[in-house]
């Protein structure tokens, strides 16, 4: 055969096989480069492009060079199939993606997410009769991406509902003892398939039998997460998903699938972890969705509501000397990120020093309030994390609230029976003055009252955020 370069355990590699390694090579960087940039918010857009266009070349060069086993290529037919689903695919994601509103995003990730993990699922059922009987390595591989990929789909279907309010959250005590069974069931099951002597073809039932158990188990143990505990699910999920995508990659010992899959992966666990850590939970709980929504608060005398005028709230934010702005999802809502950083411009410009304060779970995808305000260029090193600002908020003589609600609400600490119990917060409530601006005094995700809102110090100041900022921002300009 022509190019052939060598052989190796009596397979021949030709140029064609060299190329197609260095391109998956050359992807793997390109994921990694792009991963780095998507550090930054200045830089991600091109991070996105960078990874995109990794993928991009191992879909190519995957289309033109590969060759299975007895050395043939991808069939005409074939070629004609897959470009016809890639358009089909890239029409569909392009309307989307043009069409979502900010807001919606938090639930087209969750979407993509199911998709990826139904893909890898579907990877393992086709290929697991292809799978020779004995073969554990090959046949662990395929078990752990049908578990992880089906998992991952019903899992981020359900909390596509949630985040969409279609979906409630379910929560019973005896439900943690049902998922504990259904985990143990579907892992039981899953390492009877792989040391089970029989021959794959011989097994369908049983791996169809698999995936109806990972199915059920994915929607079980996502449907009594709540409260605010959704953004750890999230992040375990998309790990979920990464990690199928590699175990798909092992099954067709595809390098660009692999690494793909391991850096998707190990994302996610970083984010993970991160996530149990800025919510104060443990990841046994999450995975036997033994925490969340449900929880009754603590019924207690509520006291006043005390509104300010916005001539008084121009008037105690010019003559303070520090400002802490706490952004929560209603400033994604009212896209009211333009208008913030022009009040905090003109605050400083005043002598005032004004900082964002950044709650890990702030909104409804991690990272939300970083991206959405450095959508309105508000300069990085304004935004403080929780951690860094919560020592220094006694001295802070105004905290503006705007649009956040269980971030900042004092139950985390003082009510042990509120599904936010022990997640940490931004300590608004320790600032000399509060000021919450908000349209009414609807709930937040977690759906429980928040007793800040009738604090002694707090002022509210009701109507959608953009709004109340602009006539604000008009009102310190004319004084
Ligand atoms: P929330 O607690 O959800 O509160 C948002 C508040 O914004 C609501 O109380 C609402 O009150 C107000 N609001 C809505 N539209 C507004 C508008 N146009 N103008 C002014 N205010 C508006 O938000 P948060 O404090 O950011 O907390 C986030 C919550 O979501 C946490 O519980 C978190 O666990 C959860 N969650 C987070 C994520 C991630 S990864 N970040 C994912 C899933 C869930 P009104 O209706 O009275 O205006």
């Amino acid at each position: 055969m022509d190019n052939v370069l060598g052989t190796l355990n009596g397979i021949e590699f030709t140029i064609g096989d060299s190329l197609l390694e260095l391109s998956y090579l050359i992807a793997a960087l390109l994921f990694v480069y792009g991963l780095k940039l998507l550090s930054h918010p200045e830089t991600a857009r091109r991070g996105n492009l960078w990874a995109a266009a990794g993928m991009g070349l191992a879909m190519f060069t995957t289309i033109v060079l590969h060759k299975d086993a007895n050395g043939t290529g991808i069939s005409l037919t074939n070629i004609w199939i897959i470009m016809a689903a890639i358009g089909v695919g890239a029409v569909i994601g392009w309307i989307i993606a043009r069409k979502i509103k900010m807001t919606g995003m938090p639930q087209l990730v969750s979407i993509y997410n199911a998709t990826g993990g139904a893909a890898s699922a579907l990877v393992a059922l086709l290929e697991y009769p292809n799978a020779i009987a004995g073969d554990v390595g090959s046949i662990l591989v395929t078990v752990l991406g049908l578990i992880i990929g089906a998992v991952a789909f019903s899992g981020s279907m359900i909390a596509y509902g949630k985040l969409d309010g279609k979906v409630g959250d379910i929560m019973k005590p005896f439900m943690t003892y049902i998922n504990l069974v259904l985990l143990a069931l579907t892992l039981g099951f899953g390492a009877y398939i792989i040391i089970s002597p029989n021959p794959p073809v011989e097994m369908i039932w049983a791996i169809y039998t698999l995936l109806a158990f990972s199915l059920v188990y994915g929607v079980m143990f996502v449907m009594p997460i709540g409260g605010a505990d959704m953004p750890v699910v999230i992040s375990l999920l998309n790990s979920f998903t990464g990690i199928a995508a590699a175990m798909a990659g092992f099954i067709y010992s595809n390098q660009a699938m692999i690494l793909g899959g391991i850096l998707v992966g190990s994302a996610g666990t970083i984010l993970t972890i991160l996530m149990c850590k800025a919510m104060n939970r443990s990841l046994i709980n999450v995975i036997i969705g033994s925490f969340g929504g449900g929880g009754a608060a603590l019924d207690r005398e509520q006291g006043n509501i005390k509104e300010i005028m916005l001539s008084d709230a121009a008037v105690l934010l010019t003559y303070s000397q520090k400002i802490v702005i706490v952004p929560g999802y209603g400033l994604a809502v009212a896209q009211a990120q333009h208008i913030v950083h022009e009040l905090d411009a003109l605050l400083n410009g005043k002598g005032v020093d004004v900082k964002y304060a950044i709650h890990p779970v702030a909104g409804r995808m991690p990272g939300h309030m970083n991206v959405l305000l450095a959508e309105a260029d508000v300069p990085y090193e304004n935004l403080v994390e929780m951690d860094d600002i919560n020592p220094d908020m006694p001295n802070v003589d105004v905290v503006i609230v705007i649009g956040a609600n269980d971030v900042v609400n004092p139950a985390a600490y003082d009510d042990p029976t509120s599904p936010i119990y022990g997640m940490p917060i931004i300590d608004a409530h320790l600032a000399k003055n509060i000021i919450i601006m908000k349209r009414g005094m609807g709930k937040g995700y977690a759906g429980i009252e928040n007793f800040l809102f009738f604090d002694d110090k707090t002022r509210m100041l009701f109507g959608d955020a953009k709004d109340s900022i602009s006539k604000l921002v008009s009102e310190i300009k004319s004084m």
